[in-house]
């Protein structure tokens, strides 16, 4: 095991030990922020999922408070899966997944596979009650691959969004309602009018300005050289308020970078949308040497706020992030500077011109270019840990910001429209960057949770 781990996040949620997967259940209760999670902390000897749990004030100062839901139940024998919070009454309701596999011959997408709704409350977002299943009957037509609940509610009724995988192996969302949020009826599903991966994951329907959208992740959808490069993708339609019909020539992913899956979204007290996602994917075949040198591996986006241009949704770090700016420096173009640490807020503006390009390095293994109208997120180094290219069309680039910490690199392009979001391991906590183009600002801060 390597001494000091200086691939440990500043202000990126990490599992203390062990696996981290999906953000889940994410809400501000009574003032606190909450975080849940999907982790085994004793990975890789035991991948059976628990709830983790974090807390905070202000979204960047977190507390571990511990495990909160295990597989100990009937119901959720073989993962208490993902799943999301509905807040009423100053009661914190969370409905997730509980997955039960069956002894015998099977396959468990088509059969041997129990996916229980399971719903269980909290006055204080730390104490739970019992564990209740209410929904485990679903339509005919689907394999056993259904899951991740989200609620809201519409006038007098609750709705709750599932994704399935149907036995066609189109992917699928399900719509149930409920007057009481425990008995609940099956409304109608929607599917894409052109095949568009065999199983969607993680559903969330929200409104935005008047619009309504599904955020799913579609999974097995052939890769094209600018979009979907990642056979597992994440991204968001514009739908009816109904959403019967899914026109997937709509579907924008959230996020172009290697590492991208599985966000959830929710309002905060202050009427803001808010969207953390999981730094890490499906079937991944990258090596993240966190886990063999340091026992940990996957991380969270920091949390981003959701805005609307068009159908365009717009994600942008939260402003409290920038309570952890340090010492800030104003970088030439064209020369290498020496970062103090390695987690930091680099923000640029360009000059936009019919040829606009530039390069930006950050050590020498990782750059993104500008080129034709094209971006590339390359590696050429180890750091990348087997991760190659990812590139995305982009008309022209009036900002940026790289937010770098220890071993993860968001990059948010023209105020959020185009994220990219990476895993990345320097070997030295003191990086050489390099900003080549016309840029108008280039200026950088330190961050650091215990400035
Ligand atoms: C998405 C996902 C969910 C499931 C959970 C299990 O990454 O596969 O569909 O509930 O992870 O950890």
């Amino acid at each position: 095991m390597m001494k000091q781990d200086i691939w440990r996040c500043q202000f990126h949620l990490t599992p203390p030990t062990g696996w981290m997967n999906d953000p889940n259940g994410i809400c501000q209760f009574q003032g606190l922020y909450h975080v849940f999670f999907q982790y085994a902390p004793d990975y890789p000897e035991d991948m059976n999922k628990s709830w983790g749990h974090y807390i905070s004030r202000d979204m960047v100062h977190w507390d571990f408070v511990g495990t909160t839901f295990y597989p100990d139940t009937v119901y959720d024998k073989d993962g208490a899966f993902s799943g999301n919070t509905f807040i009423e009454n100053d009661t914190m309701v969370i409905y997730y997944t509980g997955n039960v596999e069956q002894d015998g011959d099977h396959d468990y997408t088509h059969s041997g596979r129990e996916s229980n709704t399971i719903r269980v409350t909290s006055k204080d977002g730390i104490h739970f009650s019992d564990k209740k299943c209410v929904l485990n009957q679903y339509p005919a037509g689907y394999t056993c691959h259904i899951r991740d609940p989200k609620i809201w509610k519409e006038a007098d009724t609750y709705k709750m969004v599932l994704g399935g995988r149907k036995n066609d192996d189109r992917g699928a969302i399900l719509i149930f309602q409920s007057r009481d949020g425990i008995h609940w009826e099956f409304s109608h599903d929607a599917t894409s009018t052109k095949p568009f991966g065999f199983m969607w994951e993680c559903p969330d329907i929200f409104e935005m300005n008047g619009e309504w959208y599904l955020s799913c992740c579609p999974q097995g959808v052939t890769p094209e050289e600018y979009r979907y490069q990642n056979y597992h993708l994440s991204g968001y339609v514009p739908i009816s308020r109904i959403a019967q019909h899914i026109d997937e020539s709509l579907f924008t992913e959230w996020d172009y970078g290697f590492d991208f899956y599985a966000p959830q979204t929710f309002v905060d007290e202050s009427g803001r949308r808010i969207l953390i996602g999981w730094v890490g994917g499906p079937d991944m075949t990258y090596e993240e040497p966190t886990l063999k040198h340091h026992n940990w591996i996957h991380k969270l986006t920091v949390p981003r706020v959701v805005t609307k241009q068009g159908h365009r949704l717009l994600q942008t770090p939260i402003p409290e992030l920038d309570t952890l700016h340090g010492e800030a420096f104003t970088l030439i173009n064209g020369e290498w500077f020496t970062t103090k640490t390695n987690a930091f807020d680099w923000q640029l503006e360009c000059a936009v011109s019919e040829e606009q390009s530039f390069e930006i390095n950050i050590t020498t293994g990782l750059r993104l270019t500008y080129a034709n109208q094209i971006l590339a997120l390359q590696f050429s180094d180890n750091s990348g840990a087997g991760r190659t290219v990812r590139k995305v069309l982009c008309e022209k680039v009036d900002n940026l910001r790289l937010l770098m910490d220890c071993s993860v690199l968001e990059i948010f392009i023209n105020d959020g429209a185009i994220v990219q979001t990476t895993h990345v391991f320097p070997e030295t906590s003191q990086l050489a960057i390099r900003a080549t183009g016309d840029f108008t600002k280039n200026c950088l801060w330190d961050m650091d949770i215990n400035l």
